[in-house]
């Protein structure tokens, strides 16, 4: 759509800058301008200002600059024509439109939001009648409180081929109004007359960024399966729907993701309300098909890094991966997905109504960056023992990271893949010493030493299945951790797991945390730990745990021996003696049994 600039000129004049950026940031006046804190950049003294006269701000701290317009476009994720669009209904201009086919495009478009809007009415009163009672009496079986169903806008389309058409005729609605909204199925024979699509559902509106009405999904109700009918039926593509471009809840949740930093992807929804219900209104979801390029350049215009929360299922597992290949392409640096995983056959809707908003919050929390979601994908949480599985995942990696297109974050992926092979296969992990690499997604590559993270990899395993206590409790009990700190917490759990053997991992977790060990655990336990050691994880099957645990038990006794060595050939050198010479044999000796031990 094309603006004369005439038009745009008049626009901005109309436009009350400070006002309009006035209800975002709160503006002090200095003399001709105002200054408030950077909506754009985080900072605790003022560096944004407005100045009024010359219709643009400025941040003196991130540069961030503009008119009204861009302001729009920045603030709330709008391309151009949608920010004019904004701004003219603000101001209350119309928006001359260039050619009479735009004009009539337009005229058509507008008046298929008042259809839609007038649909979307009458559902959400055909809910409160004595016929929807069925509906009411569902949604409120399923947890929602009258908040939310009124924060929803759900309704109820009755039982009936012309109930909707019906009502909308008398409100000077054509048939064909409603065919080209979707609201009514055109048979193919055009003899025939067209009836209504949603019967006998719950409806859920579906809105577009600005919160108009652009298209419904409807819910069949409970006891209605052997009718064989899909659970939800959705909207057809229409004027107003590209159901590719759509995120059910933007409008809403992105205000307060924008507050909070943080965006949450579910796969339904109910998923999406039951979180609203439960405090994080920050959530929402496509429409029932795999997350799309367009969708996730509009998650990445809300929050840097959305958190994808899909359901614990296979179905769920599929779609997080096909989300993460999709996302490979699109990455640029400061842009990123974080995916939590749910436990099997959970969904958000259910942990929260099974373990509460906590349970949630945790599991966000949790969440993982992209690149190790795809490693797992790949390795499927097994250890790389031979060179055949080494190299053949890593020429999946490759194949993955080669989909980048950003060469910087290209390049950073590759190491983080490249690393995460070396720590995962033995042979690698054993020359690491002394010193090993944490790769923490693409972004910070911490070093810290082997021997201390060996350790924490033995107890956090443990962490992982307390009921590892058997075969390798004993062993643990006769070492002793390189820094008092860790020591202590190895001493502690040893402990607890001996008067309690059939703590789980929640159990011990809570009792560490109620004794003071809170933070010694997050330095074992945090987020970016297991990169190095998945098989520590509570998810990891058992026997899989447990050879993990011996392999890093064989290195770190290894290192210990080296380090030894390494000593006794020094006093060797100063000394030599036959009693320094066999106490060396020795040692070298020992060593090599350990490492057999390993391959
Ligand atoms: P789910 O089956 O997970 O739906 O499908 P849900 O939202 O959790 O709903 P409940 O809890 O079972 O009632 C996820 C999404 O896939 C789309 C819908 O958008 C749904 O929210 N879907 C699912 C369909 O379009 N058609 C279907 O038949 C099923
Ligand atoms: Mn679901």
């Amino acid at each position: 759509m094309a603006f004369t600039p005439q038009f745009l000129d008049e626009l901005r004049l109309r436009t009350a800058l400070a006002d309009l950026v006035g209800k975002r940031v709160r503006l002090i006046r200095k003399g001709n301008e105002y200054s408030g804190l950077c909506p754009f950049h985080k900072e605790k003294t003022p560096s944004f200002t407005v100045n009024e006269e010359k219709g643009f701000y400025h941040c003196f701290g991130c540069g961030a600059h503009g008119s009204a317009i861009d302001f729009i476009m920045n603030i709330e994720g709008l391309s151009f024509p949608e920010a004019v669009e904004s701004l003219a209904q603000q101001a209350g201009v119309e928006v001359p439109l260039d050619s009479p086919q735009e004009r009539e495009r337009a005229r058509v478009r507008q008046s298929l939001y008042e259809v839609m809007d007038m649909a979307c009415v009458f559902f959400e009163q055909k809910l409160r009648m004595p016929e929807g009672i069925v509906a009411l009496d569902y949604l409120r079986g399923r947890g929602l409180d009258e908040d939310t169903i009124g924060k929803f806008r759900l309704g109820f389309a009755p039982d009936g081929r012309g109930v909707l058409k019906a009502a909308l005729r008398r409100e000077n609605i054509t048939d064909e109004q409603m065919v080209a909204a979707g609201l009514l199925v055109q048979p193919e024979d055009k003899g025939q007359q067209a009836y209504d699509r949603f019967r006998n559902r719950v409806v859920f509106p579906i809105t577009d960024k600005r919160n108009r009405v652009i298209a419904f999904g409807g819910r069949m109700m409970a006891g209605e399966d052997e009718k064989k009918l899909a659970k939800y039926l959705n909207s057809p593509e229409t004027e107003l729907f590209h159901k590719g471009h759509v995120l059910y809840n933007l409008a809403q949740a992105s205000n307060v993701s924008r507050d909070q930093g943080t965006l949450i992807v579910t796969e339904g929804y109910m998923d999406v309300i039951a979180l609203s219900q439960a405090g994080f209104e920050n959530a929402v979801a496509p429409l029932g098909t795999a997350l799309t390029e367009e969708q996730i350049s509009e998650l990445w215009k809300v929050v840097r890094e959305p958190v994808v929360c899909f359901d614990g299922d296979t179905a769920g597992v599929r779609a997080q991966g096909r989300a993460a290949e999709r996302a490979l392409a699109l990455l640029k640096p400061g842009y990123a997905l974080r995916f939590a995983t749910l436990p099997a056959g959970e969904d958000p809707d259910s942990l929260i109504a099974t373990k509460g908003p906590e349970a949630m919050r945790e599991l966000m929390a949790r969440a993982e960056p992209l690149s190790e979601v795809l490693w797992r994908l790949e390795t499927g949480g097994r250890l790389l023992k031979t060179p055949e599985q080494r190299a053949s995942v890593q020429k999946a990696l490759e194949d993955h990271a080669r989909r980048i297109n950003d060469p910087t974050v290209r390049a950073h992926f590759s190491k983080d893949f490249k690393d995460r092979i070396w720590v995962a296969s033995s042979r690698g992990a054993r020359k690491l010493a002394p010193t090993i690499s944490i790769g923490a997604g693409a972004t910070a590559v911490a070093k810290i030493d082997a021997h201390a993270l060996q350790e924490r990899i033995l107890i956090a395993t443990l962490l992982g299945h307390p009921e590892l206590f058997e075969q390798v409790g004993e062993t643990l009990g006769t070492l002793q951790f390189s820094s008092p700190g860790l020591d202590n917490l190895r001493q502690e759990v040893l402990k607890t797991l001996a008067d309690k053997p059939n703590l789980d991992t929640e159990g011990i977790r809570r009792h560490l945390c109620d004794n003071g060990f809170s933070e010694m655990l997050y330095n074992v336990w945090g987020p970016k730990f297991f990169v190095n050691a998945f098989f520590a994880k509570p998810e990891t099957e058992i026997e899989t745990a447990l050879e993990g645990w011996e392999e890093v038990y064989a290195l770190y006794n290894n290192s210990d021996l080296r380090i030894e060595i390494k000593e006794e050939s020094q006093r060797l050198i100063d000394d030599t003696s036959s009693e320094n010479f066999n106490r060396l044999n020795a040692l070298s000796e020992q060593k090599l049994k350990a490492s057999k031990g390993v391959e």
